[in-house]
């Protein structure tokens, strides 16, 4: 049995709706955890020593405010190669599209990345994996998507399992994006591959199907093919959609029955109310919105559209290069219009809505105990303090994975 105690907890905040206004806190409390699973989260004078484990590691925090784990919702870490000359090329005025349409971008990427082995594109996300870990992070979702041919798509998601089973790193969750960049080869003959042996065998890997779906990329029609076929293998849709443009990837997403859509610059406000209607997740990238310069991310619209708002790093070579979901949610606020408390929990319990998850991103009794210990009593700082060395410890699963550096 593993067991922790967190005392001295200046604001637990829980992020659980069922206690009024976000973020949930509760001051003055304690956090119990037995074997991964939260058995007290409240004030500190109502803690019954009873529920306190014998062997229990009994940490303090101090006075400082604990937050759940951040669920990064969006991300593609399993990459090689490097894309910083790119970086320096769009300052000096070229653009994503013309980049991409030049041969680089994404297609950059896959050069480097299809050639690795597992152990390789294994060793490349860990690192980032961990420094996701350093910055809060307990859950992420990892998607493949460099692979581009079948086979190195495999090896990407065996990459993604690997990660899954290194214990000091966030929970992963798969995602197979096969619909990212375009063949050399005829489309049609790849989409069907995709839609027949790509579906099968990622199903073995992966919860989780998605598409990019945008001018230059694929059409609707063709990422609406992907989630026929990947539904017989219950995979489920996410998708990249309105990034660069609105295409209409929105609206499939809301037929589809998909669990997110993500981006959604160019999204209309008729797009976001028929995501909100159909229970789908609005997931803002706004280190890619910030980078790319585009309209802002939409996260003020999605909650007036009604929807549950999950806010990621999308930590990819291209459009953003960051593991730090603090950073994410300062700009969430600062480009994307949510209030700090809308900020934190899109980054927690909405981040679990996007992976379907309803053990986690909230701190509650009975779910998974993912939290983080603050250097500051404020949970305002995590997106106030820009690029802040805010966590000082994490708990994951009910271990703590990242001790205090004081
Ligand atoms: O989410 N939009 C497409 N995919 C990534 C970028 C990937 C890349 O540039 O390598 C995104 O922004
Ligand atoms: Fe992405």
């Amino acid at each position: 049995m593993t067991a922790v105690v967190v005392h001295g907890i200046g604001a637990l905040c829980t992020c659980d709706p069922l206690l009024g206004e976000a973020p949930g806190v509760i001051p003055d409390a304690a956090l119990v955890a037995r074997d991964g699973v939260i058995v007290y989260a409240g004030p500190e004078a109502a803690l019954d020593r009873s529920d306190v484990p014998r062997d229990a590691l009994e940490v303090h925090a101090r006075g400082a405010a604990v937050i759940p784990g951040f669920v990064d919702a969006h991300t593609h870490i399993v990459w090689l190669g490097d894309r910083g000359d790119e970086y320096a090329q769009r300052a000096g005025g070229a653009t994503y599209a013309e980049i991409a349409a030049s041969g680089g971008g994404i297609r950059a990427t896959v050069r480097a990345t299809a050639p690795g082995s597992v152990d390789e594109l294994a060793a490349a996300g860990r690192e980032r994996a961990r420094r996701m870990l350093v910055n809060g992070t307990t859950t992420i979702e990892v998607k493949s998507g460099y692979g581009l041919e079948q086979e190195a798509e495999m090896r990407e998601l065996d990459a993604a399992e690997r990660l899954r089973q290194w214990q000091d790193l966030p929970e992963v969750v798969a995602t197979y994006l096969p619909l990212h960049t375009t063949p050399d080869g005829p489309r049609d003959a790849y989409i069907d591959d995709v839609c027949t042996h790509g579906v099968a065998a990622a199903a073995k890997r992966a919860t989780f199907v998605d598409a990019y779906c945008e001018a230059g990329a694929y059409t609707v029609a063709e990422c609406a093919r992907l989630f026929t076929a990947a539904a017989k293998h219950r995979l489920r849709p996410k998708i990249h959609a309105e990034q660069l443009s609105r295409t209409g990837g929105a609206l499939l997403a809301a037929q589809a029955g998909a669990v997110s859509a993500d981006h959604l610059e160019h999204a209309t406000n008729t797009d976001l109310e028929a995501l909100s209607k159909a229970g789908v997740v609005g997931v803002i990238l706004p280190g890619a919105s910030l980078v790319l310069g585009g309209p802002p991310p939409p996260g003020r619209r999605l909650i007036d559209a009604g929807c549950t708002v999950a806010v990621a790093t999308d930590c990819n070579p291209g459009t953003c290069y960051s593991e730090s979901m603090p950073l994410m949610i300062s700009l969430a606020v600062a480009l994307g219009g949510l209030t700090p408390a809308q900020a934190l929990v899109a980054a927690t319990a909405g981040g679990a809505a996007a992976l379907g998850l309803a053990d986690r991103g909230i701190l509650r009794r009975g779910l998974r105990c993912d939290a983080v210990i603050l250097e500051t009593p404020s949970w305002v700082d995590v997106g106030y303090h820009l690029g802040g060395d805010i966590v000082a410890s994490v708990i994951l699963d009910g271990r703590l994975e990242v001790p205090s550096k004081a």
